[in-house]
């Protein structure tokens, strides 16, 4: 057992990873902002695993926060960093906002590292960093991309401030690059709750069937894929948090090869809108209003994950289909909106 900080616990991929590090016998000490997400998410997790763990109010882009926490928390034997702000289109109009918040946190994080020496460190990085790839599917070998958003580039550089650090400081840390996560846990006790109107698709899905939105709009059927509309590697949010897990007790163990490690958490199989529609009407047994509109600025045509390296030298490999996951999604909105 190991005592690990989540930082973004209470987020969407952070809560579902600190019920699989609880359920595979850690001890996750979760520190979370709440800028995105709410106290309440304990309780979901606490039903689920049986344990209630330690939450702070921390905000990571206050360093004397940041300071404090780790003055008090001494036996931390490693570090999964969630917490970053993940808006693209927020992101173009508060690029400062997004470059404190998710630069400056991990800047204060790797000090604390440094300083107490705590050399484990997972981080959350995106698909994003690949930009449109010349090749599918996309390896780590893929070369990153000039990041088309603010965003983007905070999960680059990100990336780059973690590699100068281990150079200087000999920490070990993987970059998990995820490509789309989606659903929720299976008990629909934990999910994805946007604040407002959201922009990925599969909560605007499930919120437009449970009338909360008029309809769908899916941006663009003149792309070059088999329909028309994009094409994405959606896996199931538990998939995505057990990984972690997989990547942590890697590092715990010493059995990382090199000190920085890169892997894609994608199920390899690519997906466009319209098939996740189809998903989504198949497995809620309901017609779901949507229409054609104009492209999104910013949208590849086509991103899905090369998984071999993931599969054999992680030794991990997503379990849950497309379906399940929008059985999950679906089950998790009828929860929150008390839909029979
Ligand atoms: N889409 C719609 N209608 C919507 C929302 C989305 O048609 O209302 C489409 C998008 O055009 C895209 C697909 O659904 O083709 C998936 O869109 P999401 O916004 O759910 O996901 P993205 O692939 O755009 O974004 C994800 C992550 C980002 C990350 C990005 C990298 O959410 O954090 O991948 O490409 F930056």
């Amino acid at each position: 057992m190991a005592q690990i900080l989540v930082t973004g616990g209470l987020g969407f991929i952070g809560s579902h990873t600190v019920v699989e590090l609880i359920q595979a016998g850690h001890e996750p000490i979760i520190v979370d902002n709440l800028s995105n997400s709410t106290a309440s998410v304990l309780d979901g997790i606490e039903k689920i695993s049986g344990k209630r763990p330690t939450f702070e109010r921390v905000d990571l882009k206050v360093k004397a926060e940041v300071r404090d926490f780790f003055s008090r928390y001494t036996t931390l034997e490693g570090i999964i960093h969630f917490a970053a702000f993940k808006a693209v289109g927020e992101s173009v109009q508060k690029p400062l906002e997004y470059y404190e918040n998710n630069l400056g946190s991990l800047v204060y994080i790797l000090q604390e590292m440094r300083d107490l020496q705590i050399d484990k460190l997972i981080f959350s990085s995106s698909c994003t960093v690949y930009g449109e790839a010349d090749e599918l599917p996309i390896t780590e070998n893929s070369p990153v991309k000039a990041a088309i958003s603010p965003y983007g580039n905070t999960k680059q550089i990100g990336e780059e401030v973690i590699k100068d650090a281990i150079e200087a400081h000999g920490f070990n840390s993987i970059s998990l690059r995820y490509f789309n996560p989606i659903g929720a846990h299976p008990s629909a006790e934990i999910g994805e709750s946007p604040l407002g109107v959201p922009l990925n698709l599969v909560p605007y899905v499930t919120q437009t069937a449970a009338g909360v939105r008029e309809q769908l709009a899916v941006f663009g059927d003149d792309y070059e894929t088999r329909d028309g509309t994009n094409e994405r590697d959606y896996i199931h949010v538990v998939d995505v948090a057990k990984a972690h897990v997989v990547a942590l007790d890697r590092l715990l163990k010493g059995q990382n090869q090199g000190n920085y490690e890169v892997f894609n958490l994608g199920t390899g199989k690519g997906s466009t809108v319209l098939e996740v529609i189809q998903s989504f009407e198949k497995v809620s047994n309901s017609k779901l209003n949507y229409k054609i509109v104009e492209r999104r600025h910013g949208d590849v045509t086509a991103a899905y994950a090369d998984t071999t390296k993931a599969n054999q030298v992680l030794g991990w490999k997503s379990e849950k289909t497309l379906d399940d996951a929008m059985v999950d999604a679906w089950r998790w909105e009828k929860k929150i909106r008390k839909i029979n």
